[in-house]
């Protein structure tokens, strides 16, 4: 496990950028992994600048969300591909047909998990998987208890989760219950790992990823046994290590 940490959220999440550039300019039919949260909204401005500037494109590329909410159609304002088209796709070459999260309004969201783990297999697994944290230890919305092995499925939310969430929604009771995630040995088969975190809310659970045991009740301690990630910090993320 490579830990970069760094001043600034902004030259945090420039780093990582850069990353996602270099894969890319290595390799333009990359699958990339792509995540939601708040922390990703400044990579995803990196990366729209790069673009911009003609240093970086996203054409030959294919992608594959981590997650999204159970009951949230594609064209609701909280689901994550609204969250998607808003910060990056609407602004990247990226083809729309090659972009890909998991259908919220499913019929049968069973059935949407394992179709789409079933696309993830057959695009070869992801190469490069950009993760978030969440406070509680959760990649993707794998919560503490986690198989560690788990496929994509659905998953309950924590309470803790789904307040830290709520910011998206109008009520506590309007975030859903359930999503349809990525398993953590989906996220496990991707090639490379690129996590990043910010703010002193996350030092004890940055902490307990790298230093602590490999256990599902931090689901993200997994990590260690990852042989090719990259954890980027900003130097409050990083004060509990
Ligand atoms: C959600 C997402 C996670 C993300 C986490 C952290 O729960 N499902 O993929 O990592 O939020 O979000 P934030 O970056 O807003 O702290």
């Amino acid at each position: 496990m490579k830990v970069l940490i760094h001043q600034t959220q902004a030259t945090a999440a420039d780093c990582v950028a850069g990353l996602f550039a270099d894969r890319l300019a290595r390799q333009p039919e990359t699958v990339l992994g792509l995540a939601t949260g708040g922390t990703m909204e400044a990579v995803y401005d990196r990366l729209i600048a790069r673009f911009e500037a003609g240093e970086m494109s996203m054409a030959q590329a294919q992608s594959f969300n981590l997650d999204e909410y159970v009951g949230l159609s594609p064209d609701h304002p909280c689901s994550y591909w609204h969250y998607m088209r808003e910060k990056l796709f609407n602004h990247v070459d990226m083809r729309p047909e090659f972009s890909f999260l998991p259908k919220g309004d499913a019929q049968d969201a069973e059935v949407e998990a394992t179709r789409y783990e079933a696309a993830i297999l057959k695009a070869g697994d992801i190469d490069l998987q950009l993760l978030g944290l969440g406070a509680n230890g959760h990649i993707g919305f794998n919560e503490p208890t986690s198989s560690l092995s788990s496929q994509t499925r659905i998953k309950t939310l924590t309470r803790s989760t789904r307040e830290a969430n709520m910011r998206y929604f109008d009520t506590f009771e309007d975030v859903p219950r359930l999503a349809i995630t990525m398993g953590i040995g989906t996220i496990m088969r991707s090639d490379e790992i690129v996590l990043l975190a910010f703010g002193a809310g996350k030092a004890n659970v940055v902490a307990k990823m790298i230093e602590g045991p490999i256990s599902a009740a931090c689901p993200a301690s997994i990590l260690q046994m990852h042989r090719k990630v990259t954890v980027v910090l900003d130097e409050a993320a990083a004060s509990a290590l």
